[in-house]
């Protein structure tokens, strides 16, 4: 096995390695250090069943169920279609996942650990990939903030919620109904990562209605400006996706948007999706 690691703070590959046998412990433990590390891993031409797949993602933790169950695969409901694909008028996947940065489900109480897209279908256009997926280390972007305002922001928690401003901003009102029914949720503005120990921001635009105790405009223009430096092109990653591409990241340490420059029926893009328990954000 080998890693390689990218150019940026964040992102390896890992090359020589099929995930469709089981890694013995000392390889899994490789590749466990690399996760905690490089927060953003690729495996390319991996050849992997839907149980291989959860096999593999199993060695990180429990998989979690899925809330968006209309979109989950009809035999094994630890899947979830990510796709633009539409069958009979209706859409087959979650077609605008990661249409605003965020780090995924920070509005439930328990937020993975790890996401997993495995790439069936990649759109292409004149011999050019489309939908790339971005990443950003909020630790960078926590390290590199001044030390006052790294103590101004230590005791903070946010309120997070699934259902609001991304939504009333127009992009996310997919499966509204399905959303409201998630309650609101507090966590820090800067979390400690469980395994590394790294201070993370952990704010997004689409999902921070507010700070505990602060009011509501002060707390908005806070969450912005720390969104803002999250996501800051200094601290980013750009996955070009491949067919048979199977990407993991680390939802602590980064944070990540989807770019929606393909459509349907031109283009098709089909992930499958899994998502590993995580510990309560402190
Ligand atoms: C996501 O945000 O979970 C999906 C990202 C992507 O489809 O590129």
């Amino acid at each position: 096995m080998e890693i390689v690691p990218s150019q940026n703070v964040i992102g390896a590959e890992i090359h020589r390695v099929e995930l469709a046998q089981p890694l013995s412990e000392a390889e899994f433990g490789r590749v466990e250090a690399a996760f905690n590390k490089h927060a953003v891993l690729c495996f390319r031409d991996q050849h992997l069943t839907e149980p291989q797949l959860i096999a593999f993602a199993r060695r990180f933790g429990e998989v979690e169920r899925i809330f968006l169950t209309h979109y989950a695969h009809p035999k094994y409901p630890e899947i979830m279609f990510v796709s633009n694909i539409k069958e009979n008028g209706r859409d087959i996947g979650h077609a605008d996942a990661g249409s605003v940065w965020h780090t995924d489900m920070s509005y439930t109480a328990r937020p993975p650990r790890a996401t997993m897209l495995y790439a069936l279908e990649v759109p292409m256009e004149d011999g050019v990939t489309l939908g790339d997926t971005l990443f950003s280390s909020a630790a960078d972007a926590h390290d590199s903030l001044p030390t006052e305002k790294q103590q101004r922001i230590a005791k903070l928690r946010a309120i997070h919620q699934v259902a609001g401003r991304r939504a009333r901003t127009g992009t996310g009102q997919q499966d509204q109904a399905l959303r409201k029914q998630q309650p609101a949720v507090l966590h820090p503005v800067a979390r400690t990562h469980p395994h590394t120990g790294r201070k993370c921001l952990y704010v997004s635009k689409g999902e921070c209605e507010g700070i505990e105790g602060m009011p509501q405009d002060e707390a908005l223009m806070l969450i912005d400006e720390l969104a803002d430096h999250t996501t800051d092109p200094r601290f980013r990653h750009v996955h070009r996706w491949r067919v048979r591409d199977l990407l993991m990241w680390d939802n602590c340490t980064v944070q990540h948007l989807a770019s929606f420059d393909y459509r349907w029926p031109k283009h098709r893009r089909l992930m499958h999706r899994i998502t590993v328990d995580g510990t309560v954000p402190v």
